[in-house]
């Protein structure tokens, strides 16, 4: 027997809407203090219910229907929702003389851009350390994966965006506030029931599509697909979660994420998408990534923020779906390590890929790791990078004869021995975006110690030249190509 779809009338759903007024982001943690948010954000609720204790308000009532889990009297519901409409369309059950949710309500609201509603969810399966597998088609709240794509996305306006993988709509929430249309897709129709709710509670329209990858989304071309696919690298012996896996081997999913989304891009539209790449022995994964946009005329920065070897990441995968203690676990663990010996996958990177349709015979396709803390939101440091890329590769008489000016936040530290007279290491540092450092020798060094937007660079070298007493071309010989790559890396004012 199908189960509820969680739909409402319009008039329902205007019910609905009204009862949520009060419940935002910071009643909610007002009512359960930021430990209790803290807990929550460890999967425990304690902290919660203990300081809502004694209260029966709106405010209350929902966050423990919602989000505690907890059931509620009949009185309080009542006193707080439209229980028709909710029990009609299977959002709330009944227990005795309670009411249970079904789904997981909860107010979302985000610094960064000002996206803001209401998103549904399934509730968490592993909440208070119950062992509770999800369901197969179980839909993710908003996890820390969510928070990082959005933060990493590049906020431009643009027409059209593909939200791919939609899930419970996040990402739809806050391309509402720069995308003139959204088309949301995913493969679980549960999600776009709860996705759709949850988007229509907070006023964002965006055309909800059933299938998979692309295969929905139509021809587009897309200004911006933004996506956090399910990338988890599990054996097939598995069971599988729609949220975190696929039918595709290793990260052949990632794979075709990328090189289809490069095919569906407007001039200058831009992919963004969060996840995980197999370290396979014998060639070095950033070949592999970068062969992924070979091509394809797009300009790329793959950034690796994390590896783990193999144990680590099936732990995490394995507790994620509620095997922790169970008496299987030991069983899937060794499959699990099996599987990654077959594929050869000695390591797991996780990261970011940003693409830009950049049109070009040869793009600019840039695969590092930096693994240090960043500006958050990152997006604009992205932005910054792709706009940055053309100036970078500007003829060797521009570059020259331009007046380059550091960005104000970039800062020297030196390091050596207390006393020393000099200092063994220069570096300079960015206090903003990706949060950059580069060493720098003299001629570096005095060379962007004088980029102050005066003199062109031509005219630096000359003095630091002479300075140093070496002839000038040894010295645009040594020099150029660095700052050429600082210049991608978005060290200078470009007005
Ligand atoms: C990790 S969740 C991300 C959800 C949401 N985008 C977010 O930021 O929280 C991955 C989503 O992709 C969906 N999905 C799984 N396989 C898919 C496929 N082949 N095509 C499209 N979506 C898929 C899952 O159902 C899930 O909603």
């Amino acid at each position: 027997m199908p189960g509820p779809d969680f739909s409402l009338s319009d008039d329902d759903l205007r019910r609905l809407r009204s009862s949520l007024e009060g419940y935002t982001v910071d009643a909610v943690v007002e009512a359960i203090g930021d430990q209790g948010q803290a807990a929550l954000g460890r999967n425990h609720t304690l902290a919660a219910q203990r300081a809502l204790r004694g209260r029966d308000d709106p405010v209350a009532t929902l966050t423990r229907l919602f989000i505690l889990q907890d059931a509620v009297s009949d009185e309080a519901v009542r006193r707080a929702l439209p229980l028709d409409a909710l029990q009609s369309s299977g959002i709330l059950v009944r227990d005795g003389d309670e009411w249970h949710a079904r789904v997981d309500i909860r107010p979302y609201a985000s610094p960064d851009d000002g996206a803001d509603g209401w998103l549904v969810s399934d509730h968490a399966a592993t909440l208070d350390t119950a062992r509770g597998a999800p369901r197969p088609d179980h839909v993710l709240g908003v996890s820390p994966a969510s928070t990082t794509l959005a933060q990493l996305t590049i906020r431009t306006p643009v027409e059209r965006a593909l939200d791919l993988g939609t899930g419970c709509g996040v990402q739809s929430l806050h391309l509402a506030k720069h995308a003139q249309s959204i088309v949301a897709t995913d493969l679980n129709p549960r999600a776009l029931q709860l996705a759709r709710l949850g988007l229509r509670l907070s006023g964002v329209d965006a055309a909800l599509r059933q299938g998979s990858l692309y295969e929905p989304a139509d021809a587009g071309p897309y200004d911006l697909i933004v996506t956090n696919p399910p990338f988890v690298m599990s054996p097939p012996s598995t069971s599988r979660f729609t949220y975190r896996e696929s039918d595709v081997a290793a990260d052949g999913l990632m794979q075709a994420v990328v090189t289809g989304g490069t095919r569906r891009l407007t001039q200058g539209g831009v992919l963004q998408v969060l996840g995980n790449w197999a370290h396979q022995a014998g060639e070095p994964w950033e070949e592999r990534l970068a062969g992924w946009v070979a091509g394809s005329g797009c300009d790329a920065l793959v950034i690796q923020r994390e590896v783990l070897d193999p144990y680590e990441y099936i732990e995490i995968w394995l507790a994620d779906a509620g095997l922790a203690g169970t008496p299987g676990y030991m069983s899937a663990y060794e499959a699990w390590l099996d599987y990654f010996d077959h594929l050869g996958i000695s390591a797991v990177g996780m990261g970011w890929v940003t693409l830009v349709n950049a049109g070009r015979d040869v793009p600019d396709v840039r695969v590092e790791e930096w693994t240090h803390a960043v500006e958050q939101p990152v997006g604009p440091a992205l932005a910054a990078h792709f706009g940055a890329v053309g100036a970078a590769r500007w003829s060797d008489e521009k570059v020259l004869g331009h007046a380059w000016r550091l960005t104000s936040d970039v800062v020297q530290e030196t390091l050596g021995p207390p006393g020393a007279e000099d200092p063994s290491h220069i570096v300079l540092r960015q206090q903003r975006g990706l949060r950059r450092a580069v060493e720098v020798d003299t001629a570096l060094g005095g060379t962007l110690g004088a980029c102050d937007g005066d003199l062109t660079l031509r005219e630096i070298l000359g003095a630091v030249a002479q300075l140093l007493d070496v002839p000038i071309s040894d010295l645009v010989a040594d020099v150029l190509p660095r700052v050429r790559r600082l210049i991608a890396d978005a060290w200078f004012e470009l007005d």
